[in-house]
């Protein structure tokens, strides 16, 4: 077999490998290059890194970076968009108890209660707008969230949409001056390596499968929400840094130790590896770098960069082991917790919230798919076992 449309063929060792590496759709958005990474829309994460966060998320949408006019026009419509925010509708975070269940769980409630609230939603080609309410109203979700669980919803400051998506949530939550400078410097790099990574990563597939039958943008992107809270996908960045607490130093030897302990135990060497990727994520690189301006003395920040280098030859020793290399989640937490982030289980909101950009922009991509008639819903084959034809008697 192999013909010029074949992209790939399909054996057995493919059935239930969670479709690793099976090509089953196409993606506008973004594309990760095993070696060198992440590119949205073709440009190398780390050209956009330091851009404002509104022209990345306008880049994903439009599939180009948009004019000064086109800048400002993006961000006054979620600046409008923000201050219409259903605020009724997030009453529904104080029936929870502080404190209780996982802040991702707050995070899909939260989407949900803003689409039930958003009488727009049940009119036919209301994605668009949807996706745009969600994204700008996800600022004062966050900040309604930190404070609600944290128990001082007393704290939250009036919304300022016109500061910046980022700038918002940071103002919301109280925070000022330096500390607020800091903070925002930080989220805003983080936001933008997060937004997206390619069409299959477990959360925008999940979106997209749940957009693929209709459901509402909300309810799409409350799914993808719900598979990023996986200890293997998005909660990693939390489980990273509990890592990194529990190493507690920055001496190699130590280090080695540590983790060829870990190794023996069987437990997880969080931060390195991915599925996709061989080489060390370029985000990896990034946050490193950001952390060498921000918090070189830190130290959380001193083990990770110790880890960086010890770990790669361990987990080379391990043949199984595709990719030894840092990921994305081996420095993220480091630099929240530097800023002021303390609670490592709110860290991957941050990641959740950046990547509702991503989602969206993928979703408009599939309905507007096929000359408008958008992607057919999700309904891959999967092969019968153990079922032998069998009649009642
Ligand atoms: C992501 O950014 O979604 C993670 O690196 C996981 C992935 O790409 O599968």
């Amino acid at each position: 077999m192999g013909d010029e449309d074949t992209l790939y063929t399909i054996t057995e060792a493919d059935l239930d490998s969670g479709l690793r590496g099976v090509p089953v759709g196409t993606c506008r958005t973004s594309y990760v290059d095993p070696i060198e990474g992440v590119h949205y829309v073709g440009y190398p994460v780390g050209d956009l890194a330091n851009l404002e966060e509104e022209d990345v998320i306008y880049l994903l949408m439009h599939k180009r970076l948009p004019t000064g006019e086109e800048s400002d026009a993006f961000r006054a419509e979620l600046a409008h968009r923000a201050e219409e925010i259903p605020t009724g509708a997030l009453r529904v975070l104080e029936s929870l108890t502080p404190g209780s269940g996982h802040p991702m769980d707050w995070l899909a409630i939260g989407i949900m209660a803003l689409g039930a609230a958003d009488t727009n939603t049940r009119r036919p080609g209301s994605s668009r707008a949807d996706a745009m309410n969600l994204i700008a109203r996800m600022p004062e979700l966050m900040a309604r969230l930190f404070l609600l669980r944290g128990g001082k919803p007393e704290e939250l400051k009036p919304r300022k949409p016109e500061l910046g998506l980022v700038e918002n949530f940071v103002h919301m939550l109280g925070v000022e001056g330096d500390e607020a400078k800091r903070m925002e410097r930080m989220l805003r790099f983080f936001f933008i390596l997060h937004m997206d990574h390619g069409g299959g990563n477990l959360s925008t597939f999940s979106g997209k499968a749940v957009a693929s039958g209709r459901a509402s943008v909300y309810a799409s992107i409350a799914s993808a929400m719900n598979a990023l809270s996986g200890p293997l996908h998005g909660r990693a960045n939390q489980a990273c840094l509990e890592f990194v607490q529990r190493i507690g130093t920055s001496d190699p030897d130590e280090i080695e130790a540590f983790v060829r302990s870990e190794l023996a135990a069987r437990r997880p060497i969080y931060g390195f590896g991915h599925g996709v990727l061989r080489a060390e994520d370029p985000r990896a690189r990034l946050l490193i770098e950001l952390g060498e301006e921000i918090c070189p003395d830190d130290e959380n920040f001193r083990t990770v960069t110790a880890l960086r280098e010890v770990v790669p030859p361990i987990l080379k020793e391990i043949p199984k082991i595709s990719n030894p290399y840092p990921n994305v989640d081996l420095a993220s937490g480091s630099l929240l917790h530097s800023v002021g982030f303390r609670k490592p289980d709110y860290y991957t909101t941050f990641f959740g919230w950046a990547r509702v950009a991503g989602i969206c922009a993928q979703i408009l991509d599939e309905r507007s798919a096929r000359e408008g008639r958008g992607t057919p819903i999700y309904r891959p084959k999967y092969i019968p076992r153990e079922q032998p034809h069998q009649r009642l008697e």
